[in-house]
């Protein structure tokens, strides 16, 4: 890998993010070597999860280490001690940190004091993890990343600004349709172009347009862990941004995405999540192999 921590996709390059989806293949065709044994991953968690903390949970048995979970009450990070000490103290204890953080300045703080690799497991600014098993989900349905059309609708947050950067370092050309105000930054879109990898970004206002002729629509919550005081005002702002059977009508041939946990009747109905092109299950299962080839890659001695 060109990073030893994974805080952001854009620690990936082109070819990483090609070894991370290979390798989670392999891993879940052929089960997985324990090149992990006597390692322990700690996950240090702001906000409360399944998917995350399980799949790194089982991950890391996968690989023969194991992980410890840490809640944020009990370490009070920035303020029973700080960061840096909090870093330090891992550091001489457990082989990596996978952070779930508010601010995405925690997550480079850990990786700016530790001496192991830090993986963020979701920042308010990006999601890397679901994202790469989100390409391997993608890999699998459609064969080839390289040239395929991703939608996705709704908020420009977390999920969206990883789903940018990763689409176009694996060479895919993808389309966000947010309402005003909720759109990712110039900044993220001028970031996301700059990248190698041969796909691209494209920014509009209307779904339909967004999901015509696309291989797979994707869409996270209106509002996200830490925004709950803004749920009202948000479900008004995302009005007509809804997946649903008319808009899916639009895209006949179009898997159905969701990185979870959902609000069925607000981003994206019960009838598309339960739909048969609706793949959101196999993105969550695949949250194991996709962090079982990062964790072998960044935590296992000769191999990074
Ligand atoms: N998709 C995802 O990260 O789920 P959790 O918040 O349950 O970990
Ligand atoms: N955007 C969502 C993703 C949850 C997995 C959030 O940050 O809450």
């Amino acid at each position: 890998m060109q990073s030893p921590d994974l805080t952001s996709i854009l620690d990936l390059s082109p070819d990483d993010i090609e070894r991370v989806v290979e390798t989670a293949i392999a891993m879940k065709r052929d089960g997985s070597a324990p090149v992990l044994r006597g390692r322990t991953l700690a996950l240090l968690f702001e906000k409360p999860s399944l998917r995350t903390r399980v799949s790194f949970e089982v991950a890391m048995t996968n690989l023969g280490g194991r992980a410890t979970y840490l809640e944020a009450h009990q370490v009070q990070m920035g303020d029973r001690e700080p960061i840096s000490d909090v870093a330090r103290v891992l550091s001489r204890m457990v082989h990596g940190i996978a952070a779930r953080t508010f601010a995405h300045q925690t997550v480079l703080d850990l990786a700016r004091w530790a001496d192991i690799p830090v993986i963020n497991a979701l920042s308010d600014l990006e999601h890397p993890c679901q994202v790469l098993a989100d390409l391997l989900t993608l890999r699998e349905h459609l064969g080839a990343l390289r040239g395929a059309r991703l939608a996705y609708v709704g908020d420009g947050n977390n999920v969206a600004r990883s789903l940018a950067f990763a689409s176009v370092l694996a060479g895919m050309d993808f389309t966000c349709a947010s309402p005003e105000g909720f759109e990712l930054t110039p900044e993220d879109i001028e970031r996301a172009r700059a990248l190698p990898g041969g796909g691209s970004v494209t920014l509009t206002r209307s779904p339909a347009e967004a999901v015509s002729g696309t291989a797979a629509v994707y869409t996270d919550v209106w509002t996200s862990m830490g925004q709950e005081h803004e749920a009202n005002d948000r479900r008004e702002h995302f009005d007509g941004f809804q997946v649903n059977a008319d808009l899916l009508a639009r895209a006949p041939a179009a898997l159905v995405m969701h990185d979870l946990p959902a609000h069925r009747g607000e981003e994206i109905t019960g009838e598309a999540i339960e739909s048969e092109r609706s793949v959101v299950f196999d993105q969550a299962e695949n949250r194991v192999f996709a962090q079982q080839a990062v964790l072998s890659m960044l935590l296992a001695e000769g191999l990074a």
